[in-house]
């Protein structure tokens, strides 16, 4: 796949399910002439997830790919931003030393990344270091589901319904959340609390900047609430939209292989990280672009 100024051509396989295609044969260590990256760009508004497969890249060159789709952001847990590279934030359940060198709990609840900042990420870019593989099987894949199919099948009246509807979305009580489930992170005390960024109002349904596609924009990982409406109403329509969005029709899983760039779009995806794999390690590397702020 390539346009009239593309320098290179690309092996693009979109996979059996709404979202998601395997590019091959695209070396990203190297800038991309702008004809390449335009088509590159085009495919990612067309699948929403891309995974370029067989990459061997340097955090620069990672670095460097990511900001061509816009301004990188800074993890508010700064203990496992990469040593040298700040833009660059650890996935990792490796421990140096008795201590994690990077988050352990990332994607333990389906979410949309950064969503509790006022302007949330455009696209995350994942890059697989280590991968678990137990008996020939990988483990500790990453699912995806896609929030415009799970939007547009919903009944019309519930899509009136949930027009002009905001709610809140919390770095906080998610990191109160993992910290009790899963015990990895410490508990969430004042100081940290104040430290870390205030509670985003974002639209319910959000339209998607480039594609114009209305999208699901409430997610199990970050939102707490949605405003204006009872309480008891709002738990009910926020269950029934987690629920919604991750029909198993929905749904890509990516199985990764060490070398993968994994890129995701947050406004039209939402992911899952899979634990199946300790105590075998995984190791993950990601780059976060901001986007725009929601409507
Ligand atoms: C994340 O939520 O960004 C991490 C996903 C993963 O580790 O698969």
């Amino acid at each position: 796949m390539a346009d009239d100024d593309a320098l290179q051509a690309f092996d693009l396989r979109p996979t059996d399910t709404r979202v998601g295609a395997e590019i091959y044969d695209l070396d990203l260590s190297k800038p991309l002439d702008d004809g390449t990256f335009r088509a590159v760009s085009a495919a990612f508004d067309r699948y929403s997830v891309l995974a370029f497969r067989g990459q061997d890249l340097s955090p620069e060159a990672r670095i460097a790919f990511s900001k061509r789709f816009g301004k990188l952001q800074i993890n508010v847990r700064s203990e496992f931003n990469k040593a040298g590279y700040p833009e660059i934030y650890t996935v990792s359940n490796i421990l140096t030393d008795g201590k994690p060198i990077g988050s352990g709990d990332a994607g333990r609840y389906w979410h949309s990344d950064l969503c509790y900042l006022p302007t949330p990420t455009r696209a995350s870019l994942l890059y697989a270091l280590v991968v678990p593989e137990r008996d020939g099987v990988t483990l500790g894949n990453t699912l995806f589901a896609g929030t415009c199919a799970s939007y547009d099948t919903l009944p019309a009246t519930l899509k009136r319904r949930l027009e002009g509807l905001r709610a809140v979305n919390s770095y906080n009580a998610m990191f109160e959340r993992k910290a009790s489930e899963f015990g990895v992170r410490p508990k969430l005390t004042d100081e940290m609390a104040k430290s870390y960024p205030k509670d985003a109002v974002h639209p319910v349904i959000r339209t998607h900047p480039t594609t114009g596609r209305k999208c699901i924009y409430v997610c199990e990982g970050y939102t707490t609430r949605i405003l204006d409406i009872p309480e008891a109403e709002s738990r009910e329509l926020l269950a029934l939209l987690f629920a919604q969005v991750i029909k198993p029709e929905y749904v890509y899983r990516h199985s990764w292989r060490v070398g993968d760039l994994l890129m995701w779009d947050n406004c039209a995806v939402q992911h899952l990280a899979s634990f199946d794999y300790a105590p075998l390690h995984r190791h993950m590397e990601r780059t976060t672009v901001e986007g725009s702020i929601p409507f």
